[in-house]
């Protein structure tokens, strides 16, 4: 088989570049490990930057995101018990959608396979070969474990932290910078009705919690727990008892409960690998980066990296430019350090670190205290939050 892009990975990086390519008239095929239902049912992210929503919409993917999606104009910063308003639109003009990362992977795979996009899931045994030479090569299985061989002219590896892409990478020539936090979340859907119409991010002595949302009808909600937490550990009613506590305060918030249908840990890193590319190998979403989730940067820096390498593909085939493609890691990297940093304090700025002294614990509240009374900090958040414009290539 021979196709331009083969791309391994079919999470929104790896999606999303084979949707931007075919709009381009760039061939792809996608190989993916798991099977149909486990990718379109993974529970992950819930934020989408307006840069995001305005590509989704761009390229014809945002119907049911319109639809379905929860606009939110601002959010909510809450310490010492009291909520603090923060008013993207006002302050930036921009706004998020609250819109589930397995939502946005369902729309692109059925508008992948109305337009007679090849995916081929349950892809075992996936390795590349001769990515720094001319004709790059993917060998795989497929489910009945027959072999193929899929000639490329470009690879691209979408394969997320623990895929085969980044090791393929000389160690030699590949910069890695990682930062492991002492502490994961523990994140929870519930049937039940959302404590108000904003997301809560919430400073507490016990720990940081997330109060989010998928629907008017669904939460989304997440607490600071200890990295290798085992889940049997948190029956529901524990679950329900440590939210309500973190969410203590003289405004009585009551924070409804309901069924839980779904429970998770994720432990916490920032981790950076550079270069993106090797010779024809392009590296694109978490198979390069990873940044704490409170953020919410993890999913929308992968869609910003496809949009640079769809981009940077197309200036090749249609104008055999390679330029955009040799300034392809270092656009990438512009925007990923700044997310890094973002969600590195946003992190520091709302977790219980327990190694911290008591002075530190009343710097870290002076801090809040600061960032809501102070239009200039609400507004560095803000802009960092609903995403940095992106850059434009020559
Ligand atoms: P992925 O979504 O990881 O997709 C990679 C794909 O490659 C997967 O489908 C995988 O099955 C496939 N694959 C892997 N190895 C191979 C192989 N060898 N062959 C073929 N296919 C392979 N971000 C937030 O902003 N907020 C959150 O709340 C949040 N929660 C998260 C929870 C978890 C458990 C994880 C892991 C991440 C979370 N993130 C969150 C981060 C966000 O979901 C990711 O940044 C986003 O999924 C990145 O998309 P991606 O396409 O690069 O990688
Ligand atoms: C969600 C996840 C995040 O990491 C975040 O910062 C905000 C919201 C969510 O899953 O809803």
């Amino acid at each position: 088989m021979r196709t331009q892009v083969g791309i391994i990975g079919a999470g929104p990086a790896g999606l999303l570049l084979s949707h931007l390519l075919h709009l381009a008239g760039i061939e792809s095929v996608v190989l993916e490990a798991r099977d149909r239902p486990y990718v379109e049912g993974r529970i992950r992210a819930g934020v989408l930057e307006q840069g995001t929503v305005d590509v989704l919409n761009q390229t014809g993917l945002g119907e049911r995101m319109n639809r379905e999606g929860l606009l939110h104009h601002g959010t909510t910063l809450r310490f010492r018990g009291r909520n603090h308003h923060i008013d993207f639109v006002d302050l930036t003009g921009k706004a998020v959608m609250v819109y589930g990362q397995h939502e946005v992977v369902k729309d692109i795979i059925a508008q992948r396979l109305k337009d007679g996009g090849n995916i081929q899931f349950e892809a075992a045994d996936v390795s590349v070969h001769d990515v720094d030479g001319e004709r790059p090569f993917i060998l795989w299985r497929d489910k009945n474990g027959s072999p193929h061989k899929l000639d490329c002219d470009f690879i691209a590896g979408c394969d997320g932290f623990h895929g085969i892409c980044r090791p393929a990478i000389p160690a030699s020539i590949q910069q890695v910078y990682e930062r492991v936090y002492p502490f994961g979340w523990l994140g929870i859907l519930a049937k039940s009705k959302p404590v108000q119409e904003e997301l809560i991010y919430n400073n507490h002595a016990r720990g940081f919690a997330l109060f989010s949302m998928r629907s008017p009808e669904i939460t989304r909600l997440y607490l600071q727990c200890d990295p290798d937490e085992d889940i049997a550990n948190w029956p529901d009613d524990r679950i329900w008892e440590e939210l309500h506590k973190r969410l203590e305060g003289e405004d009585n918030l009551r924070l409804p409960e309901g069924p839980i249908f779904q429970k998770g840990v994720t432990p916490m890193r920032s981790f950076v690998a550079g270069p993106m590319r090797h010779g024809r190998l392009f590296l694109a979403g978490d198979a390069a980066h990873i940044v704490p989730p409170t953020g919410a940067k993890g999913m929308n820096l992968a869609v910003a990296d496809v949009r640079y390498l769809s981009r940077a593909l197309e200036s090749f085939f249609r104008k055999n430019d390679s330029d955009r493609l040799a300034g392809y890691s270092d656009i990438c990297m512009r925007r990923i350090w700044k997310a890094q940093r973002f969600s590195w304090w946003m992190t520091s700025l709302l977790h219980k670190f327990d190694e911290r002294s008591a002075f530190e614990n009343e710097v870290q509240l002076a801090e809040l205290d600061y960032v809501v009374s102070s239009r200039a900090a609400m507004t560095s958040l803000a802009e960092n939050y609903v995403g940095l414009p992106f850059e434009e290539q020559a």
